[in-house]
This record gives C-alpha cells, structure tokens and sequence, in this order.
C-alpha cells in the first residue's frame, strides 16, 4: 500500500521534499500541490512527472480545499515559517499526518498548541531537521548513545554563513519577526537541533546576546548565547549570516570527558575530529572515520530530506514517533526563543520560557 501524500507551499525548499517523494516513491505517491502562487505548484508538478508522467496529481491554491477533496495520509508543509501551526493544524484537524519546516513555530505557544492537536488527534506530526541523517551526525549520536564520551562537558555550535541582501530581497518574510525570525531562527536552527540531540538532558537556562549588524532585515543576523543544561554541562551557539564574503562552515564540537569529536564542512556534513579513549580497543582509527563520512552536498540543504520522509513512512508503517517528533522540534524553538527573551531583557532566563518573536518587533533599532 502506498501513502497519499500532499506538498503545502512549493517556493525554494519544495524542490527538496519533491526529490524526496521520488526517492521514496515505493511507499508514497504525491496527489496534490498548494501554492498560493499556482506558477509555483505547477512548476513542482513539472518536476514530479519528469519521473513520473503519469502521475494523477491535483494543484491548488487553497491548502483546506485540497485537504477536504483529497484526503491526504500526510502533508509535508513548506510555507514560510509563521504561517506553519495553522497550515499544519488544519491538515491534522482534517485527518493528515505531518511533516513541517524547521522551524515548527515561532512562539512556544504555538508550537506546543501543535502538538498538543497532533497528539490528541493520534495523527504524527515530525519536523524537518534533516541534518540528523548526516553520515557524520548520525555516527556521533550513536557514539553518544553508546556512551562512548562519559560525561559530556561542553559543546558548541557554529554557524558561519552569508546570506545576502539579494537573498532577503527574494522574499520579503525573510528577517521578519512575524513570519522567520532572524539567523538564530532560520538558518541556525539545524545547528541549535543538533546541540540538543548531542548533549543530551534539558535545557535549565539561557544567556543570549544576538545583533544586527549588517542586514536590511528586522531581526538577527548575528545571535550568540551560553546554554546550561541540567546536566551541568555547558552549550555554546554562534550563529551568523555576515561572514564575509561566503559561507565558511557550520561546526558542531562536543567534548566530554573520554571523547572529542568535531562535525564541520559546510553544513555540519564532515568529521573532523575524531578522538575516543576506547577507540584504540575498537580498532577504529580517526583517518577512517573522517573518509567514511565524508559527504559533499551541492547545497547547506544537504541529502537529509529523504531519509527523513523515509523514516516518517516507517513510523507510519509500525506505528511509532518518526525521530524528530514534534517534541524534538520544540527544544530549538524554545532555547531561540530563549535567546531572544534574555537579549531583550538583558538578563539570563530560566526554562521554561513562554515567548513569541513578535515580542521582538522594534527591538534593533535602525
Ligand atoms: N530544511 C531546510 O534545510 C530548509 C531550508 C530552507 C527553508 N526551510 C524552511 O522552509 C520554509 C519555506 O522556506 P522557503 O525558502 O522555501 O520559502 P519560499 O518563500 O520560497 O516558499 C514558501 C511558499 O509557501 C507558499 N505559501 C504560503 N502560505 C501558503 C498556503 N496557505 N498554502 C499554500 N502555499 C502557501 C508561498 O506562496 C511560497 O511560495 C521556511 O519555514 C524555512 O525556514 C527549510
């Protein structure tokens, strides 16, 4: 039996789920397309049936109609971003599994409203954090799962990209704290993602300090914070949209006490550093572990989208959470929406938080 699935807001991240669908079409079969921009519909139908020719695939304008017409087993939603807990509250109300963008919400509130009416509905509702799937992230996980770096000390994450006054241009939703947010929010929150799967243990409280130094945006295009976990280790973000003149890369590094691994390359899709106290009795050497991983994708998208569908058709098929529940996606927003709390106030803040972006409007002044 193949899924139904349905693709809510076909602009620039679309083509990504489209490859997806494609890769996993044993399982899936696309019915339909939302954009409120029909051109942008069409165009991604095109894409579809350069595969698929035959494929029975509806366009429409109005994500409600297409959701009561088709009957969708799950939507994938790739609207901007303040517009993704009513777009997927709609499709859970109307009986659709979901998988939403990073970042799910951008008010803690909302976010937890979704899964709250995922929950209760009984349908499954994953965010995007493809990143996960990284060769090089996943074999860190395994390691930290594993329990191979004893008690994990501190780690950080680094994200050192350019995105340039033409790529805020192209759409103006970009940098504002109604429907984005600033660097933190967007093009951070994969890193910020990943922090919280490493490190393990939860958030306890937040120092942030984010600025806008160079971006004709509302919001952040430089956030920094120190994040203390009720582990008592300690995390430490630095995200950015200013490095001159191009993106250099984002880092992750975790170091505990047996262990120091560092992911780099452009999108967290290298190891770099490899140390374990076990490893000489495991007979695995850092150069092999850097060769395995290595992967050299075209975009900071990465390969992550399909299995990341894949995963979610799984947890259809037996019944069970996909790996970036709903829950998961809720940690990053929370510690960003942290970040932007302790910036306004000028003070650390403790978890939980309860906070919205819009509480930001006006903040930087120009
Ligand atoms: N996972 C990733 O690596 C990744 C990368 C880029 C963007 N994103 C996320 O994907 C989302 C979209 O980003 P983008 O750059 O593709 O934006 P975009 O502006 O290119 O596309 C958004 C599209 O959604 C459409 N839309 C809005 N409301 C709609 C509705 N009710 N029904 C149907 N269509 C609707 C818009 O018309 C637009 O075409 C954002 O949340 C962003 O953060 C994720």
């Amino acid at each position: 039996m193949k899924y139904r699935v349905a693709l809510i807001g076909c602009g620039r991240i679309s083509a990504k789920h489209i490859e997806a669908y494609l890769a996993n079409s044993n399982d899936i079969e696309l019915a339909g397309l939302c954009d409120l921009i029909i051109e942008r519909a069409e165009e991604k139908a095109s894409l579809y049936r350069k595969q698929i020719p035959d494929a029975k695939l509806k366009i429409y304008t109005d994500h409600r109609l297409m959701l009561d017409e088709l009957k969708p087993d799950f939507v994938t939603i790739a609207s901007e971003t303040g517009y993704h807990p009513q777009i997927s509250i709609d499709s859970i109300e109307s009986g659709s599994h979901v998988i939403v963008e990073k970042p799910m919400a951008l008010s803690t509130s909302d976010a937890l409203r979704m899964i709250e009416v995922s929950r209760k509905a009984g349908k499954k509702l994953a965010v995007c954090y493809q990143n996960r799937f990284n060769t090089a992230s996943r074999k860190l996980y395994n390691a930290i799962y594993a329990n191979r770096f004893g008690r994990i000390l501190h780690g950080m994450i680094q994200v050192r990209w350019n995105r340039n006054t033409e790529y805020y241009k192209q759409a103006p939703w970009r940098g504002t704290w109604e429907l984005d947010g600033g660097t933190l929010m967007n093009q951070c929150s994969h890193g910020i993602d990943l922090l919280h799967w490493t490190m393990g243990g939860n958030v306890r409280s937040v120092y942030g300090a984010t600025r806008r130094y160079l971006k004709p945006i509302e919001a952040e295009d430089f956030g920094s914070a120190i994040v203390e976990f009720d582990t008592g280790a300690v995390g430490i973000i630095e995200g950015t949209a200013d490095v001159f003149p191009k993106n250099l890369s984002e880092n992750l590094s975790i170091f505990g006490e047996k262990g120091t691994v560092v992911l780099g390359g452009l999108a967290v899709n290298k190891i770099e550093t490899w140390r374990f106290a076990d490893s000489e009795t495991l007979g695995e050497t850092e150069a092999e572990m850097i060769k395995q991983s290595e992967e050299d994708p075209p975009t900071v998208y990465g390969f992550g989208h399909t299995p990341l569908f894949a995963d979610f058709i799984g947890a259809l098929r037996e019944n069970r959470d996909p790996l970036v529940t709903g829950e998961e996606g809720y940690r990053s927003v929370q510690t960003i929406l942290a970040i932007y709390q302790s910036t306004k106030e000028g003070r650390r803040v403790e978890m939980p938080v309860d906070f919205d972006t819009r509480r930001m409007s006006g903040f930087f002044k120009s």
